[in-house]
């Protein structure tokens, strides 16, 4: 395994606020993007995706699509579901 913390559902979907957090999930990994809300270029359209999986978002939004964008996402990796 990663060595990561394991992670269920209901604890990302209890954390969708900048204040209690805001948690996503990618392909079975957990981020805790709290930080980078204030930095995300597409501004609040992120808080969309708080407590869920950024995967339908990205779908429409195909400026994720990119490298540079995966490398960002991966600095706020605290765990695996
Ligand atoms: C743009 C990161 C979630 C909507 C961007 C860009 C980055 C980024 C780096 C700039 C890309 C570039 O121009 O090269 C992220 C990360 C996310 C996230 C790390 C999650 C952790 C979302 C979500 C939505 C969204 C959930 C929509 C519901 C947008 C939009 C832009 C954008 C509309 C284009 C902004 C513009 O150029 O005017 N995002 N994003 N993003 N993002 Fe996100």
């Amino acid at each position: 395994t990663s060595g990561l913390p394991v992670f269920t559902q209901e604890e990302v979907t209890s954390h969708r606020s900048l204040e209690d957090g805001v948690w996503v999930t990618y392909r079975g990994a957990v981020y805790d993007i709290t930080d980078f809300v204030a930095m995300h270029p597409g501004g609040d359209k992120i808080l969309l995706a708080a407590g869920g999986d950024l995967e339908p978002f990205w779908a429409l939004y195909a400026v994720h699509n990119q490298e540079h964008v995966l490398e960002i996402l991966s600095e706020y990796k605290v765990g695996v579901l």
